[in-house]
């Protein structure tokens, strides 16, 4: 099978092209990103294809790999609430734009299509557990500008679906609830307060600057280690007997369902516990913050964020394995490994 991997360098496709590496060795990848700081040892072998491009500039490059392709993932967008408030239009732009081009192609040569939906999607949706068939898209006003990225994507579920059930592509939507895991994102980035949860409390704690409960952290989400969403994805790319042809599946663990002020709770404790970390004098304080002294008035907050994973149960015959404290132990400890080279 030859992949088209587009942001392959990203949180998700770095965890995925390694995982293709280790388990198949006849599926060939080629994949572009700006840069690859985080493909490390994938970039020396022979099944995998690399260029440091654009997908805004190497349009070419991108037409000539989508034909010769089986199967197409463009993971190339804006993912970080901040920066859903701060510029909307780079997200439209990307997110959106950028993104319907690539589908455009995979129209013209009929390819398979795997693209990387949200869980934002749902929005503030009421429902105990969210459905990919049943449940309401629910967002806010136009003025609260965080919702930018959830209409990008489900106007992009809404244009891959419609090309899909009228027969110019195949597709498989798959929706990510908080993966989580090493490399989620740049400690610099975090360090200008700018990157998702997970990666901020870590980089407080490093820094010893207080970690942030906006609004008093009782919203949820539920916590899916990278290395149980890979192998959901790696069913996706499987496709035994086209079982997810034209469907959508969320990709979440249930059972990890925490508040964001347990998850500072639990990262905490585990950072104290640390062996390098075990004697520092001070740590970092739990402190309350108000949505717009943290994100500007065009925020708005998902309370609840449960996915049912009947659907992926069922066509992936696929369970998570990972817990919650688990995998915040996997994801600190790979980040304090990581920054005893460079430090933040
Ligand atoms: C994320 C992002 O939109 C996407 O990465 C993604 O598509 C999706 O959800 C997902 O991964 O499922 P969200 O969960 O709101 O959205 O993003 P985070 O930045 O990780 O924030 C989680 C919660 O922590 C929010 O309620 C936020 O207000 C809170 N938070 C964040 C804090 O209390 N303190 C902080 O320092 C940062």
């Amino acid at each position: 099978m030859n992949i088209l991997i587009l942001g392959v360098n990203g949180f998700i496709g770095h965890h995925l092209v390694n995982r293709i590496l280790k388990e198949k060795k006849d599926w060939i990848v080629y994949g572009m990103d700006l840069g690859s700081d985080r493909l490390g040892n994938a970039l020396h072998n022979p099944q995998f294809h690399f260029l440091e491009g654009d997908i805004g500039i190497n349009k070419e490059w991108i037409e000539l790999q989508v034909k010769r392709s089986d199967v197409v993932i463009p993971l190339v967008a804006i993912a970080t609430p901040k920066m859903y408030v701060e510029d909307p239009i780079a997200v439209y732009n990307l997110d959106f734009e950028m993104n319907v081009n690539i589908i455009k192609q995979c129209v013209k040569y009929h390819k398979r299509v795997v693209f990387p939906s949200t869980s934002e999607v749902y929005g503030a949706s009421s429902d105990p557990e969210f459905k990919e068939d049943e449940s309401y898209l629910v967002v806010g006003p136009i003025n609260k500008e965080r919702w930018i990225y959830s209409c990008c994507k489900q106007l992009m579920d809404r244009v891959i679906y419609g090309y899909g059930t009228r027969g110019h592509l195949e597709f498989t939507l798959f929706r990510p609830f908080n993966w989580v895991g090493p490399r989620l994102d740049s400690l610099y980035a975090a360090k200008e307060g700018s990157s998702r949860v997970v990666t901020q409390f870590i980089a407080e704690l490093l820094m010893g600057r207080p970690i942030n409960l906006v609004d008093g952290g009782m919203q949820k989400r539920c916590f899916t280690y990278v290395d149980d969403g890979i192998s959901a994805l790696m069913e996706i790319l499987e496709n035994k007997n086209d079982i997810c042809k034209n469907q959508i599946i969320n990709i979440g663990n249930p059972e990890n369902e925490c508040s964001v002020k347990e998850l500072a709770d639990i990262l905490k404790k585990l950072f104290m516990k640390h062996p390098d970390h075990v004697n520092d004098k001070t740590y970092s304080e739990i402190i309350n913050i108000s949505a717009e002294k943290f994100y500007g008035k065009g925020y708005q907050d998902i309370y609840t964020r449960k996915p049912s994973i009947e659907k992926a149960r069922k066509l992936l015959n696929w369970e998570p394995k990972i817990g919650l404290e688990e995998s915040m132990r996997l994801t600190l400890n790979s980040f304090l490994e990581e920054n005893k080279d460079a430090s933040i």
